[in-house]
């Protein structure tokens, strides 16, 4: 998954891992900031900015970055040069991964299981 990423940015203290952030893409048009996270006792500390804003730097090329988060956290993005994209966001999960989604079926958003009840 790292190698596949066109760059990864990690936060290290005292040489321990902290915070990671990374983007995948075809490095020319689009690219996806995703996996990105800070331990708890580091967040607050401007951490994920400045994972956030490494990635920009590496990615000044791409023509488009986006990524998928939860409305809370659009003022966080807001800051760092993001706007809100119109139209829906959809995904189609692999096969592989329908067991999951029938375990962990998420309220108001179609499901695998949802889909064979039609
Ligand atoms: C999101 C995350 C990476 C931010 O890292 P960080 O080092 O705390 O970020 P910074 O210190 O640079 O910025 C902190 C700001 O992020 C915003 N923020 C962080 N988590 C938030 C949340 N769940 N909802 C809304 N805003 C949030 C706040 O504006 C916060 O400011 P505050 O500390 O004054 O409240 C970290 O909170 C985290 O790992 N969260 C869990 C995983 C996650 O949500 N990842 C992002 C998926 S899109």
């Amino acid at each position: 998954m790292l190698r596949a990423s066109l760059c990864v940015v990690t936060a290290r203290k005292d040489r321990r891992l902290v915070g990671i952030g990374r983007a995948w893409g075809d490095g020319c048009f689009r690219a996806v900031i995703d996996d990105f996270v800070v331990v708890p006792p580091e967040r607050g500390k401007n951490v994920g900015t400045r994972i956030v804003k490494m990635l920009l730097t590496r990615l000044a090329t791409i023509e488009e970055v986006s990524l998928s988060t939860g409305l809370a956290m659009a003022p966080f993005y807001a800051r760092l040069g993001f706007v809100l994209s119109r139209g829906a966001h959809m995904k189609r999960i692999a096969a592989r991964s329908a067991q999951a989604a029938r375990v962990n079926p998420r309220p108001g958003i179609g499901s695998a299981h949802d889909a064979g009840t039609a």
